[in-house]
């Protein structure tokens, strides 16, 4: 099993350039497979998931080639088939935008159920609800989703939950139905904006993203031939303005967008870090021997304070001064990391959705384990902080989401090692 060794105690500093946001990514290049041509999509980050959502798409018959300087030059018009069920799918949670994509492009899809970090039942009720909305029949057996339409039919859909993947799901499938459909109480992230952004690119009439109101006018087609870029990850860079704040560092996060970061650096300078803004960076500055406030935080649907960080920021707030406290209210079960933290010292009780934590005891190294994405991120970020030596195990869970992050972290002056098991 792969793991990180990182030593604690050094106080990260300098500058890093974010990456392109792996959640837009998985959605972007779900909806190049809907066009009637050719495209170009810039600043793609290269993770674990793309790659293997790269993999799946090529399954199909895309034709999809990463350039030296990363990009990917796509060409969809070869997929041959409607059936995503290579056992891939079921590894990442973003496979299942192929099932727009593909009702979208054939008026059928099948595909197996989606995988994805496990911190609950992740349901797909609201997307099914949108295909259906649209005009399709929708089964689900042996594991698989079956999806078919005669056509597709644009209507008015209201979502019963705000949910970023059905919100994109049902969007990509709309692009290419016959009329308007409206899909209300839509979900407002970055990603979204950027998928709905990237559709209209390549040829689509997409109004709204950004909004809780969405309206999407079908075109017969996508002609695609053009180059889109994604938007940095919000997550990463939220996620090195972090690490900045547990090591009482000095960083500055380039090849950002500012507005995106608003929920985070709130809620730090709420904590008493000093930040500076410009116009594609923030920089997080803190003293060394600073003390930080305690806060309370609730994760909540952008512009909210993202779940994303919930993990991270808790490693941050066992760090401060006094009683702090994280309630989840978008995910089921999500402080599964809790226990691996308090092996590390740290000293957190978990009631239902809320985690009180009470910060100032020092954090001490251990051996921990990985168990999703970013939990792993906020297991680094504690050993970072720690006396002694971390071992982070299973961390190819981390290397999922976040490109390069041994090496990026070591650019800040972090003693950590990637060791093969
Ligand atoms: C996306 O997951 C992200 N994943 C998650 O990021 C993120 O935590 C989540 O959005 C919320 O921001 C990707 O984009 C690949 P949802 P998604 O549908 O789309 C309920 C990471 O770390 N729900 O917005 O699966 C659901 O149970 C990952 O990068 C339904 O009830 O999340 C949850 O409570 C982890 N029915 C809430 O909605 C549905 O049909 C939000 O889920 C769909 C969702």
């Amino acid at each position: 099993m792969t793991s990180y060794i990182i030593r604690g105690g050094n106080r990260l500093s300098g500058e890093i350039m974010i990456s392109g946001s792996k959640n837009a990514s998985l959605g972007v290049l779900s909806a190049a497979m809907l066009l009637d041509g050719p495209c170009k999509i810039e600043n793609i980050p290269d993770i674990a998931d793309l790659n293997v959502m790269i993999e799946i798409c090529k399954g199909l018959g895309a034709q999809i080639k990463r350039e030296t300087d990363g990009s990917l030059m796509i060409d969809p018009r070869m997929i041959n088939s409607w059936e995503a069920t290579q056992d891939k799918v079921r590894h990442i949670r973003g496979s299942y935008y192929l099932i727009g994509a593909l009702l979208g492009r054939f008026r059928k899809a099948v595909m197996f159920m989606p995988g994805g970090c496990n911190f609950g039942t992740r349901p797909i009720d609201q997307h099914m609800k949108g295909f259906e909305a649209l005009g399709a029949r929708v089964l689900i057996e042996y594991g698989k989703i079956f999806v078919e339409a005669d056509e597709l039919k644009g209507n008015h859909i209201f979502l019963d939950v705000v949910s970023v993947g059905a919100t994109i799901n049902i969007m990509i499938a709309a692009a290419k139905a016959d009329g308007v459909t409206v899909i209300e109480n839509a979900a407002r992230e970055p990603h979204i904006v950027d998928v709905a952004n990237f559709l209209n690119t390549m040829g689509a009439n997409i109004r709204g993203a950004g909004t809780d109101v969405i309206r999407i006018t079908g075109t017969p087609r996508l002609e695609g031939n053009a180059t889109y870029s994604i938007i940095p990850d919000q997550i990463e860079a939220g996620t090195y303005m972090i690490a900045a704040g547990v090591t009482r560092g000095d960083i500055t996060v380039r090849n950002i967008i500012p507005k995106h970061m608003e929920p985070l650096t709130a809620k730090m300078e709420e904590m008493g870090v000093a930040t500076e803004v410009g116009d594609d960076w923030i920089r997080v500055r803190l003293e060394p021997d600073q003390v930080l406030q305690a806060a309370s935080f609730k994760t909540m649907p952008y512009p909210g304070f993202p779940t994303d960080l919930q993990p991270q920021t808790t490693a941050l707030l066992c760090t401060a001064e006094g009683n702090s406290r994280m309630v989840e209210n978008v995910w089921e079960n999500r402080f599964q990391y809790i226990d691996d933290l308090k092996m590390m010292g740290a000293d957190i009780m978990v009631a239902g959705h809320t985690a009180l934590i009470s910060g100032g005891h020092p954090l001490t190294g251990a051996k921990v384990t990985a168990r999703d994405l970013r939990a792993g991120a906020a297991l680094v970020l504690a050993g970072l902080n720690a006396d002694g030596e971390t071992e982070v195990t299973d961390i190819n869970k981390i290397e999922r989401g976040y490109e390069d992050f041994v090496n990026k972290l070591r650019q800040l002056g972090a003693d950590i090692t990637r060791i093969e098991g």
